[in-house]
């Protein structure tokens, strides 16, 4: 038997404009899982984690994710994984793609590394396509895997690049005690979007990526202005303007929905700032009777690792 036990981080998706092509790892949190290879064939998924999973074997992400693995190893196992969640479903920092990541990741670890990185991530993100209604989207299993932040050039095919993250580049996060379904929050949005939305938006991301490029924090925060998803999907969360007025005017550069929602992230030049702006996200939704966790994090540039 072989045995293994990987953690693989929390990620913010999206970064603010770069929907689906933009996101980054975040060390604060996390997916552990026990990974064992033995005689046979089939799957067995344990939850060890007091978070609630579904029942149904099929519709637990990790298993799309081993299935297309498996397709394109070649073999039959039996494969027995321990999940311990620490990222509730349905948060908005990378909940399923942390357990999918890290499926893959094991399981490519116990077989002597047969596939690269980038194999991983396409193998992680049909574990995507099961939550978000069909569509699979990179922005959350590619940090998670790769760590750092990660911009997706291309999904045909798949064309990820690891751009750099300057020191001065703080998060505050909060998770909400609320739940948005990824497959909810793709819904809402339009189908298509005006060429002068369009126009802002691919403004924006390419200040984005000039911005971590060039160390610029301030071109960063200036660029996180989502005009495609957010106004959709902001009246999932209760009172989201005013949190955004409250910490920019608390010293933040952006804030902006992490991923589908509900959690949210700013962006700040120091760490003093951060953690002044996780306080403040925690009294809004104190205010408003909803429990929260806060982070204030860094990139992480490490992804999927084993423990
Ligand atoms: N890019 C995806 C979305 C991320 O915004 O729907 C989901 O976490």
């Amino acid at each position: 038997m072989k045995r293994i036990k990987v953690f693989a981080p929390a990620s913010v998706a999206n970064m603010g404009c770069g929907f689906d092509v933009m996101g980054m790892a975040m060390d604060a949190t996390g997916d552990i899982l026990d990974v064992s290879i033995e005689d046979g064939h089939g799957l067995e998924i344990i939850n060890n984690s007091g978070i609630d999973l579904p029942q149904n074997i099929e519709k637990n992400v990790i298993t799309p994710a081993v299935m297309s693995f498996l397709a394109e190893y070649g073999s039959h196992m039996k494969i027995k994984i321990i999940v311990e969640k620490k990222i509730a479903p349905g948060s908005g920092i990378g909940s399923s793609a942390a357990s999918s990541s890290a499926a893959v990741f094991a399981l490519n670890e116990l077989l002597g590394r047969p596939f690269s990185d980038l194999k991983l991530v396409e193998f992680a993100m049909e574990g995507e396509k099961l939550i978000s209604g069909g569509v699979a989207h990179a922005d959350n299993v590619a940090p998670s895997i790769m760590g750092g932040v990660v911009f997706i050039r291309g999904y045909k095919p798949l064309d990820i690049v690891k751009l750099p993250v300057p020191e001065n580049f703080h998060c505050s996060v909060v998770h909400p005690d609320i739940m948005v379904s990824t497959k909810m929050a793709r819904e809402v949005m339009p189908k298509e979007i005006p060429v002068r939305d369009a126009v802002k938006q691919w403004g924006n991301v390419g200040g984005l990526v000039a911005g971590l490029v060039l160390g610029d924090v301030p071109l960063i925060g200036r660029s996180m202005v989502d005009v495609v998803a957010e106004p959709y999907r902001r009246g999932f969360i209760p009172g989201f303007e005013i949190l955004r007025d409250k910490v920019l005017k608390a010293g933040a550069l952006a804030m902006n929905i992490s991923g589908s929602g509900p959690s949210v992230f700013a962006v700040s030049e120091d760490e003093q700032t951060a953690k002044n702006i996780a306080s403040i996200m925690k009294e809004h939704f104190s205010f408003l009777n909803i429990k929260s966790d806060t982070y204030t994090a860094n990139v992480s540039e490490k992804g999927a690792r084993i423990l």
